[in-house]
């Protein structure tokens, strides 16, 4: 038998994460969920969106669950037992806190132990369907690994939104980076009080603040945030020219934020998703051959193959790859 400490070490954690609310983050966590399984791994999917868990709905199961805000609140209960099959071979379910008010507010400490949990449980992807935006604990949830993936539509207000995301993301792996209760911490909490006329603080601006204090630390600080190499996904296109805007989405988040990203995948606006979520179904058993369960389950082979290493040219293979499908689906 497997140990499972062997399946730890192989264990894939895929927070799913989005600037703008309402992009796709819970459809493409089930779905993407969904896909793998069907590919032959054992997958969990989490719901991590406290105070708007509906990941159920996606999946098709009812929301009579106990999930994390029963784990949370009654100390004892093991979170691996709550742990669901949903009725397709090889995907399980880890409902959020429908049962559980006011779980958004939770204090550090049960978050760590949460962190700590899920980390040990025994699976070959953990998917975490995470809130929108940057709360201290949707950022906490995404640095559980260096290659989270991040959705958004391509318009202005998501893109902008992901870069506002990922300037937060930042932010908090410098806070981390800093000794606790130091001085340089008070100094970094006290840099985002800025005044109106001095400059928006961008990361090389924090980084720098802190070099004049302490250079020796603004160095691990910076190697800790270039470590990170989140992973995009366009959701929602129409049509592949909207993806134009992935060179000047590139160079913005190296110049700007220091970032190096992969671009992964980009899935297609189908009325398909808007029937399954009518019959509350999944969206494989309404139709597993539209266009979307094709795009999803692409998404789903590439992160089996690709997932653990860099990509060379990402943006100009997407571009690419996109309009090529596009074309064969519409002539
Ligand atoms: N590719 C797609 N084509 C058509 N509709 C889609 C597609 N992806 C998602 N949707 C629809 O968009 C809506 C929002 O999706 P979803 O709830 O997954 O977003 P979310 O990012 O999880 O939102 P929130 O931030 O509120 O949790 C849903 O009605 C979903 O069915
Ligand atoms: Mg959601």
């Amino acid at each position: 038998m497997k140990s499972k400490r062997n399946s730890i070490f192989k264990r894939t954690i895929i927070p799913i994460a989005s600037g703008k609310g309402g992009v796709g983050k819970s459809f493409l966590a089930a779905n993407l969920g969904t896909a793998l399984a069907e590919l032959g791994k054992t997958v969990i999917v989490a719901d991590l969106d406290f105070g708007g868990s509906n990941l159920h709905t996606f999946l098709g199961i009812n929301n009579i669950h106990p999930g994390i805000g029963d784990f949370l609140r009654a100390r004892t209960s093991r979170l691996e037992d709550l742990v669901l099959p949903t009725g397709q071979n090889k995907l399980f379910f880890l409902a959020g806190d429908v049962r559980s008010p006011f779980l958004a507010n939770m204090h550090h400490a049960q978050k760590m132990r949460l962190i700590y949990n899920l980390k040990q449980l025994d699976c070959e992807y953990l998917i975490l369907d995470l809130g929108s935006g940057s709360s201290y604990n949707t950022l906490d949830y995404f640095a559980m690994t260096q290659l989270g993936l991040i959705l958004t539509t391509t318009e202005h207000t998501s893109i902008m939104n992901l870069l506002t995301f990922l300037k937060h993301f930042a932010f908090r792996v410098i806070e981390h980076s800093l000794p606790k209760n130091s001085f340089l911490e008070e100094k970094l909490r006290a840099s985002y009080n800025r005044s109106v006329m001095e400059d928006v603080l961008t990361v090389r601006g924090l980084l720098d603040e802190l070099a004049t204090i302490d250079l020796n630390v603004a160095q691990i600080a910076e190697n800790n945030w270039v470590r990170y190499r989140p992973r995009i996904v366009f959701n929602k296109c129409k049509e592949p020219d909207e993806l134009d805007l992935i060179n000047s989405l590139e160079n913005t988040l190296i110049q700007n934020l220091m970032l190096r990203s992969d671009f992964f995948g980009c899935l297609f606006d189908d009325p398909t998703v808007m029937i399954s979520l009518k019959q509350r179904k999944a969206l494989y058993k309404v139709n597993s051959s539209s266009q979307i369960s094709e795009d999803i389950h692409l998404l789903a082979d590439r992160i089996i193959r690709l997932w653990k290493q860099p990509l060379r040219n990402s943006a100009d293979l997407l571009v690419n790859n996109s309009q090529k499908l596009y074309h064969q689906r519409h002539g």
